[in-house]
This record gives C-alpha cells, structure tokens and sequence, in this order.
C-alpha cells in the first residue's frame, strides 16, 4: 500500500488528487490513517475480513476532474507496486479486484474509453 502511494505522489497525474486530500507527506496523520484505511479495505476486499466499512465510491465523490486517464495510470502504478511486493498468484488476486472495483467506479461516473480497455489487456497478461 505504502509503495503504491509513493509511486501516485510523485506521479503528474494522479500525485495532485492526493496533495489536495492529504497533502504531501507521507508520515502526516492524515496519511498514515488513510494508508490503514486502504490496508482494511483490501483485507476486507480479499480476505474477506469486516474490518472496512466506508463507501469507497463516495468518498471520490468530492475529488472532482477524475478521467480516465486518473484510472490509466492508477492501475499501471497499482500492478506495479503489487507485482514488486506480492508473489505472482497474490499480485493476480489484487489486480484482477482491483479492474473490477475500478470499472464499477467508472460505470458510475460514466467514464469509458480504448485507453483503459488496452491497459487492462496489458495487466491481465502480465
Ligand atoms: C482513479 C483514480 C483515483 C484517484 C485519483 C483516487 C483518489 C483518492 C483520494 C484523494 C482519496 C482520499 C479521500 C479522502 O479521504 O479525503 C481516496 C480514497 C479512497 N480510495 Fe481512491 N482514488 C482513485 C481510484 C481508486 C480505486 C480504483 C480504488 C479501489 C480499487 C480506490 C479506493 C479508495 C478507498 C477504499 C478510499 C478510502 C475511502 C473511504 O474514506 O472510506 N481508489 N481515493
């Protein structure tokens, strides 16, 4: 989670959407608690473990100008940081989640594009 992130912060495209929300450094309150909030809601999401209970979706609803190039790189960053982390099997089971959880978020703000189609075959196959 903490590699994810520090890839996003220094990243052009997503690194201003968490400065705005949390600022820029990593060790502040803010980040270490959304840091563990991520780590519940992946555990939750994988493990199946009820430690997470917010609403993902809704709390992007106030970080407003996500496209679908927000999603592109997001999960180029986001397999990335798996693939370095995880083992093989493991980095598959957060990535495949990850496109699904990714696409319900873009169905709901109607974004859709060749861009992340292509990204998506790229991820599956790597
Ligand atoms: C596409 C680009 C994305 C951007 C720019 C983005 C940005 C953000 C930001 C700035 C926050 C912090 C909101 C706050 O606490 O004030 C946040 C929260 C969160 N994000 Fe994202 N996000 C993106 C995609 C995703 C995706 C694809 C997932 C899931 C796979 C995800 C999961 C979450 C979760 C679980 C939270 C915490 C929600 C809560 O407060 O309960 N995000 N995101």
């Amino acid at each position: 989670m903490t590699l994810f992130y520090s890839k996003a912060l220094e990243d052009k495209v997503l690194g201003p959407f968490f400065v705005h929300e949390l600022g820029d450094d990593m060790k502040s309150e803010e980040w270490v608690d959304h840091i563990d909030l991520l780590a519940d809601f992946w555990l939750t999401e994988l493990n199946g473990d009820d430690s997470y209970y917010g609403n993902f979706i809704g709390a992007h609803i106030k970080v407003s100008h996500i496209t679908e190039e927000s999603f592109v790189v997001w999960l180029k960053l986001f397999s990335q940081a798996v693939n370095e982390v995880y083992t093989q099997d493991i980095a598959k089971q957060f990535k495949e989640r990850g496109i699904l959880l990714a696409e319900e978020f873009q169905q709901v703000l109607k974004i859709k594009g060749n861009e992340w189609i292509q990204i998506k075959r790229k991820t599956y196959s790597s």
